[in-house]
């Protein structure tokens, strides 16, 4: 069992479970609603408190009915949140249009809400935490949180996870010992598959664990040496939910490199975990032993 922060956005999800992904200007009806907590740091402290760890999160919350059921999810899960600061607005949501047929989901975002600050995060004792993961976001206040946390912790391992393209990212980079890349970050930068995307990132970031997940092609891996590795897709019975998947497999990869796993293994683990995820309807799924 470890300690671990994680720096991100908390959101309101409202899905709607539809059969079949709807055309542009269609009206159709939803076979199922549910309003659940959401956002990629505070999902994988929920799937690596499930895996017996004790994570903290560090984000903003609103004063408003969404922030109680945010509050209240992540408390269910034994999540600290002494490192959570209030601000005035309201809650970020994301409408998703998850379709049953296949599990995809469809995700439209919006926010408001101030964001955490480098201010704020200096007020973080660090030395109990094992691990320190940051949602790649909030570049320049990014820069300096991972700058601080450097200086505070040179030993604390930092990851970064990268799933969107922002102007300045690239920079920040240098300082995580573990990069988690989406395809959707890859194909930002002209890559066609992840392989050649890693090959080329570890040529610029040499000595880091680099991962990149690919849908249902699995996920690729560099490791530390430069060595490049694949694991395929874990199939469930039926893959029934795809919401959070992303944010799983990178549990998988934090739980994975502090239990000293290799990076193959790490890699395969957090694939089975994230393809266990996708068989069942939110988070709520038992790790696979
Ligand atoms: P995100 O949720 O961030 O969009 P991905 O879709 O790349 O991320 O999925 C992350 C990981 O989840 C993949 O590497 C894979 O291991 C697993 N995964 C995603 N979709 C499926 C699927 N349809 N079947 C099995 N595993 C999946
Ligand atoms: C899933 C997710 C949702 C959230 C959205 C934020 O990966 O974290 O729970 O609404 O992404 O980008």
């Amino acid at each position: 069992m470890a300690r671990i922060l994680a720096i991100g956005v908390a959101t309101l999800d409202i899905i709607n479970t539809v059969d079949g992904y709807p055309r542009e200007n269609d009206k159709l009806r939803a076979l199922a609603r549910r309003q659940v907590r959401g956002g990629n740091a505070a999902n994988t402290l929920v799937v690596l408190s499930r895996l017996g760890h004790r994570g903290a999160w560090a984000g903003t919350l609103a004063d408003d009915e969404p922030a109680r059921l945010i509050r209240d999810d992540l408390q269910r899960h034994g999540i600290d949140l002494r490192h959570a600061r209030a601000r005035q607005g309201a809650s970020p949501v994301s409408y998703v249009t998850h379709n049953r047929r296949n599990g995809s989901r469809t995700i439209i975002h919006y926010r408001e809400l101030e964001e955490f600050s480098a201010a704020d995060f200096r007020l973080i004792e660090l030395t109990p935490y094992a691990w320190c993961h940051f949602e790649g976001r909030n570049v320049a206040q990014l820069a300096r949180m991972l700058a601080t946390a450097r200086a505070a912790r040179p030993a604390l391992p930092l990851s970064l996870e990268v799933e969107k393209p922002r102007p300045g990212i690239e920079a920040l980079f240098d300082h995580a010992r573990v990069l988690l890349f989406s395809r959707d970050y890859a194909a930002s930068q002209g890559a066609g598959d992840a392989a050649s995307f890693l090959a080329e990132m570890s040529g610029r970031l040499p000595g880091r664990r680099l991962f990149c997940t690919w849908g249902e092609d699995g996920a690729w891996a560099v490791d530390e040496s430069g060595h490049s590795l694949h694991a395929p897709a874990h199939r469930p019975p039926a893959v029934v939910d795809t919401l959070g998947a992303g944010d799983t497999f990178n549990a998988g990869v934090i739980h994975g490199c502090l239990a000293g796993y290799t990076v193959a293994e790490t890699l395969r683990r957090a694939c089975r975990l994230a393809g266990e995820k996708c068989g069942h309807e939110g988070l709520d799924f038992t790790p696979p032993p």
